[in-house]
């Protein structure tokens, strides 16, 4: 759909006009801010803060993170960093989360970050390219040393008087979860004979639970021990992943991996939430209706998959419920619910095989094949819902999209929905591959990009006009209301992961992932971010800081 900004201009006038909706609880893949600004600013504040102005990076192939004025940044934490006695930060750091010891100390708190994969040359020394060419495999202690780089890690954080994040080492909150930590499945069956299972892998984006833990999401497990297929005659075969060579010394079940998975950020318990299904999830954001019973959202990153909802039966279960896909063109929640279902009751065997192989019964029940749905923001002013689509090469979708999902009446746990696009990826609007969303404190929308390393920055191809991976801000209100402005560059080859505002909207925790991702020689790298004494590249967890994100949260004030 062509992308008509004086038409969403309009809307976001129309909403800001409106009665605020502020939902009783609203967290989800980026943002725990509440868009209530309590501070009152004089005519002379107001007038000063008007005249900043919000000037948009260029696109920019430098291996830098490049900030628009009005912004700094410090580097928190980065790969490898001891974190403790005997834990180190995990490899690229993805989703990221902050949770406050104190709900009135903002600035001290437990910071979760996902750590999604590993690229073996930095972190087991395995070159994938030279070793397997030889025939080369990597030994167990390879293997081990890039299970313990992916999962997450709890460090806990505090904002000294300069307003600079530290990580307070040896805390007794630090901890870190991996391929080789066990966590319970929250179901009474058990899942290939087990009930507790073996590491979280894989995690990308997540959420916040509203009693306060965190979430999350088993993105591309499949990448690590392989999945299972099925023919017409439901016959299962297992195809191997032979991407890392873990199965060769751990014989996990794929169906171990691909949930989301509940994280307590004081003891570090996890478990793995079957009745949100399995899939390739990217994020899961949560509402609590009013009766304290939850609507997970969640996406399925992958090239024509769908979009999920969970509608818990009972307050603050993520067990009890059904599981929905939607139906886009028709505008409803299908129930991926075994006894109700006839045609699922025909090929599955009961409601732990459909939410195993949630996939296939979704497309059973005619879900609308989506361009891979990745983060989830409820647009903290409408109650709308915002999922990023990628980018689906297959359809010739290189750009993606943000969609929009309009509940009927407003109600969360609806089984009826209107749903557009939001706003078209492009040149005309200056991004492309729309991935994580957040709003601030006065709903101004936060997205970065996630155009893939091997096809950034290439001649000819649909991506060099943007050059290197982003952070966008598009403004709610003012003169730059509807444009996206370009607000950080990420170094080469990396993505920009992870934003999530702390609880006085002041830093923006983000994640820099990936940085020099192509390198192919370790004494040669394509990045040196974060130019430390090692001269390799590290993902890292920054802090962003500023005035211009002053004035994006003290937008709505200025203009309504
Ligand atoms: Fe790990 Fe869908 O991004
Ligand atoms: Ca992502
Ligand atoms: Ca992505």
């Amino acid at each position: 759909m062509e992308y008509n900004r004086r038409k969403f201009i309009s809307f976001l006038g129309k909403a800001s006009l409106g009665t605020v909706m502020i939902p009783p609880f609203i967290t989800s893949c980026g943002n725990t801010a509440t868009p209530v600004v309590s501070e009152k600013l004089s005519e002379k504040d107001i007038e000063k803060l008007k005249s900043r102005i919000l000037k948009s990076l260029l696109p920019s192939d430098k291996d830098d993170l490049l900030l628009a004025d009005g912004l700094n940044y410090h580097t928190i934490v980065k790969w490898n960093d001891k974190i403790s006695e005997k834990d180190t930060f995990g490899f690229n750091n993805d989703f990221t989360c902050f949770i406050p010891l104190d709900k009135d100390n903002p600035k001290d708190g437990l910071l979760w970050v996902n750590h999604e994969y590993i690229n073996p040359l930095f972190v087991s020394g395995f070159n994938d390219k030279k070793h397997k060419e030889s025939g080369q495999q990597r030994t167990i202690t390879q293997v081990d040393k890039e299970m313990y780089n992916v999962g997450g890690s709890i460090v806990r954080i505090k904002e000294d008087d300069n307003g600079k994040w530290n990580v307070v080492k040896n805390d007794i909150y630090n901890r870190r979860i991996t391929a080789k930590t066990p966590i319970e499945l929250n179901w009474d069956t058990p899942i290939k004979g087990k009930t507790t299972v073996i590491g979280t892998l894989a995690n990308c984006s997540g959420g916040i639970t509203p009693w306060n833990t965190f979430l999350t999401c088993e993105e591309n497990y499949d990448g690590f021990f392989g999945e299972t297929h099925y023919d017409e005659n439901n016959v299962a075969t297992k195809e191997p992943s032979n991407y890392y060579d873990w199965e060769k010394f751990y014989d996990y079940p794929p169906e171990h991996y691909g949930w989301v998975v509940e994280i307590n950020p004081k003891d570090g318990s996890a478990q793995k939430h079957v009745a949100l299904g399995r899939f390739s999830h990217e994020c899961c954001t949560l509402y609590e209706l009013e009766d304290k019973r939850i609507v997970a959202y969640s996406g399925d990153d992958k090239n024509n998959e769908h979009l999920y909802k969970f509608i818990s039966s009972k307050p603050g279960s993520l067990k009890e419920g059904i599981l929905y896909v939607a139906d886009t063109i028709n505008g409803k929640w299908l129930a991926l619910d075994w006894e109700n279902q006839p045609i699922l009751k025909e090929k599955f065997k009961n409601q732990t095989e459909v939410l195993i192989r949630a996939r296939e019964a979704a497309k059973l029940l005619g879900a609308t094949e989506l361009n891979r749905p990745e983060d989830i923001e409820i647009d903290p002013i409408t109650g709308h819902i915002l999922v990023s689509l990628t980018n689906n090469k297959s359809k010739d979708d290189f750009h993606g999209s943000i969609f929009k999902i309009e509940e009927t009446n407003g109600a969360f746990d609806a089984l009826t929905f209107k749903s557009s696009t939001y706003i078209a990826g492009g040149e005309k609007n200056g991004f492309s591959c729309p991935d994580n969303l957040a709003f601030d404190l006065s709903g101004n929308l936060w997205l970065t990009s996630d155009m893939s390393g091997s096809a950034m920055n290439k001649e000819d191809g649909p991506y060099m006009p943007f050059k290197n991976n982003s952070l966008f801000v598009i403004p709610r209100y003012g003169n730059d209301a509807g444009k996206v402005i370009r607000v950080a560059s990420a170094p080469k080859d990396a993505e920009l992961t992870g934003p999530w505002f702390s609880p006085d909207g002041k830093t923006l925790f983000l994640s820099v992932q990936h940085p020099g991702e192509q390198t192919v020689d370790l004494k040669n790298p394509t990045s040196k971010w974060p130019f430390d004494a090692d001269n390799i590249p590290k993902p890292a967890v920054v802090a962003i800081q500023g005035e211009l994100i002053e004035k994006m949260n003290k937008l709505s004030q200025l203009y309504v």
